[in-house]
């Protein structure tokens, strides 16, 4: 288990950049339903040692790698976090929750065609120091809400 892992990692560190960070994720979309996409990485930059440490005032550059299996024409992302131990994940507003705008993709987004979300992330100061499970979801904007990827990644903020 931990050596498929280690390759995994291994692996995705061949297609990186120098300055990518591939953390090991939960894929959360068969919860939802299943996605529309094959989600292949999530980079978290900074983020070491894992879990991801994020320094409130400081900023993360979030990249998500994925090849939708369909057609898709708007895309939303929607960003949740639990908090400690609660149980519920509160809501995490965006600035810009269009995929299509600002986040390197240009839609509409092609079948078997590979993407790669963007998006730089502030940690505010007014965060609580805690650990936090982020999910991270992108929903078509109009074929039914429908889930493309949904991943889940425990951090520490501090
Ligand atoms: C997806 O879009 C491409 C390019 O516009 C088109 O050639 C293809 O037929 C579309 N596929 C489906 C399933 O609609």
């Amino acid at each position: 288990m931990v050596k498929a892992i280690s390759l995994t990692v291994f692996t995705s560190c061949i297609f990186c950049s120098v300055f990518c960070e591939p953390v090991i994720y939960k894929d959360c979309s068969g919860e939802a339903g299943g996605g529309l996409s094959i989600l292949k990485e999530v980079d978290i930059t900074p983020c070491s040692p894992q879990p991801c440490i994020l320094k409130r005032g400081s900023e993360d550059t979030i990249k998500v790698t994925f090849l939708p299996k369909v057609n898709i024409t708007a895309a939303k992302s929607i960003v949740s976090g639990r908090i400690g131990l609660a149980p519920f994940f509160l809501p995490f507003p965006l600035d810009n929750p269009d995929v299509c705008k600002d986040h390197g993709i240009k839609c509409p987004m092609i079948a078997g065609k590979q993407y790669t979300f963007k998006t730089v992330l502030p940690i505010l100061r007014a965060y609580p120091p805690d650990q936090v499970l982020v999910k991270w979801e992108m929903h078509t904007s109009d074929q039914a809400n429908k889930v493309v990827f949904c991943w889940m990644v425990p951090v520490r903020i501090e």
